[in-house]
């Protein structure tokens, strides 16, 4: 029998192993014929570089789930995953199906690689500390390469994520690719230095093309489970409750400090928050700011988050004008706040506008007459309704500007009060 030595480029060439698998296929070679194993080529860590592939479309159907699981089982540390994946492409060949043991076998593998990828993302820093983060990890580089479209929306301030095996480097904007860094022990100014030189691969290098992104896709049972803010925040990364994620750059989750008793809700992230991935840092969130610091409070010790996760707009030429979320959006993104909530035990909860107040006390609110005063939830901790800080700066008159302002600083400060 004919064998075929089958050489991909790195443990993360899922593109490699899909042309190649859909080429064999294509010409029926069996799997006990096909050796597949690694050999790094020279251009792997090149700024840009081509690559020749066999480009076969695939000649099977295979089934949307099973292609998650696919790509799953790719991103885990078993040895011979290359060779079972071609296996079970071979059994739906045959059968038109995937066979009841890859079923089996691929799901447990699958939910031990989403637990590993839930606890990668919980190390990583919120975007509120700003400048480069290191983060280390012991994770094969298949799973963190698995990883690299969403860890850049989970965290879009700048990081360097270094293992045994390789050097990715995330400037806000770019990806860098790289192997592993020799001196990875020097002080911080230091390893940033040296990670960005040490990785010089760029997207556009065709060998980092397609590396089989494997996402979580929460569910609002798992939002009930969760048992941490961090790893709250690392299932809303992959949130697709509703349409919203389509359009949005990132999931904007909650930030402060996870031992707060304040919680403030707005209403959806703008334009500056989808950007930056933080609540309330555009123009609303620093009047907001000002005004919490005038009511004696400070945003690092509470808990600042909105209704919904995702920027709603509609597009006019180049500028994102905000669009107020409908119902579905808010019911869809409910379980977030809930589970938000259910973690931090705040003793008091401000609600900023009709989307934050409606959507958590679950009715419509009118905030003129449910504003300015303290009132009990359903958890006998402490609700408080008042207006959201976009709503001042909308208005077009200086002095009910200014008379607004003072009352709602009134507001913040009778909830800060609250705490005592
Ligand atoms: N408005 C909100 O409700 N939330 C933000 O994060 C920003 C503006």
């Amino acid at each position: 029998m004919q064998s075929f030595n089958a050489k991909l480029c790195s443990p993360s060439d899922f593109l490699g192993w899909r042309s190649l698998s859909r080429d064999f296929l294509s010409r029926q070679v069996e799997a006990s014929a096909v050796h597949w194993s690694i050999q790094e080529t020279e251009t792997l860590y090149a700024p840009q570089s081509e690559r020749i592939l066999p480009n076969a479309s695939s000649p099977l159907k295979i089934p949307r789930f099973f292609g998650r699981l696919i790509s799953s089982v790719f991103a885990s540390a078993i040895p011979d995953r290359f060779d079972r994946l071609y296996r079970s492409l071979e059994h739906i060949q045959k059968y038109g199906e995937p066979s009841a043991t890859d079923l089996k076998d691929f799901e447990q593998i699958a939910a031990e690689v989403r637990a590993q990828i839930l606890r990668l993302r919980s190390t990583f820093p919120e975007n509120r500390i700003a400048d480069w983060q290191i983060i280390r990890t012991d994770c094969p580089p298949q799973l963190t390469d698995s990883q690299i479209g969403p860890l850049s929306r989970l965290r879009t301030a700048p990081w360097i994520l270094l293992s045994d095996h390789r050097t990715l480097c995330w400037n806000g904007q770019d990806y860098r690719i790289g192997p592993a860094m020799t001196d990875a022990d020097a002080p911080h100014a230091d390893l940033v230095h040296q990670a960005l030189q040490t990785a010089t691969a760029t997207r556009a290098n065709a060998y980092w093309h397609e590396l089989g992104t494997v996402h979580v896709t929460p569910t609002e049972e798992n939002t009930r489970e969760v048992q941490s803010l961090p790893h709250l925040r690392s299932l809303a990364v992959d949130c697709s409750f509703c349409d919203l994620c389509h359009h949005a750059t990132c999931t904007v989750f909650g930030e402060g400090s996870e031992t707060a008793s304040i919680l403030f809700v707005g209403e959806q992230p703008g334009d500056q928050e989808d950007l930056q991935g933080r609540p309330f840092v555009g123009p609303a969130g620093k009047l907001f700011d000002r005004a919490l610091r005038e009511a004696g409070g400070d945003r690092h010790e509470a808990w600042i988050s909105n209704a919904v996760k995702h920027f709603k707009f509609v597009q006019k030429g180049n500028r994102r004008i905000h669009q107020k979320p409908g119902t579905t959006e808010m019911h869809a993104c409910a379980p977030w706040i809930s589970a938000e909530r259910r973690l931090l035990r705040p003793r008091v909860t401000v609600m900023l506008g009709v989307t934050g107040a409606s959507a958590l006390l679950g009715r419509p609110v009118t905030v003129s007459r449910e504003r300015s005063r303290l009132f009990k939830l359903d958890d006998d901790s402490i609700g408080l309704v008042t207006v959201h800080p976009s709503y001042l700066l909308r208005l077009p008159d200086e002095n009910a500007k200014t008379r607004e302002y003072i009352k709602f600083v009134a507001d913040l400060r009778m909830a800060i009060s609250a705490l005592a």
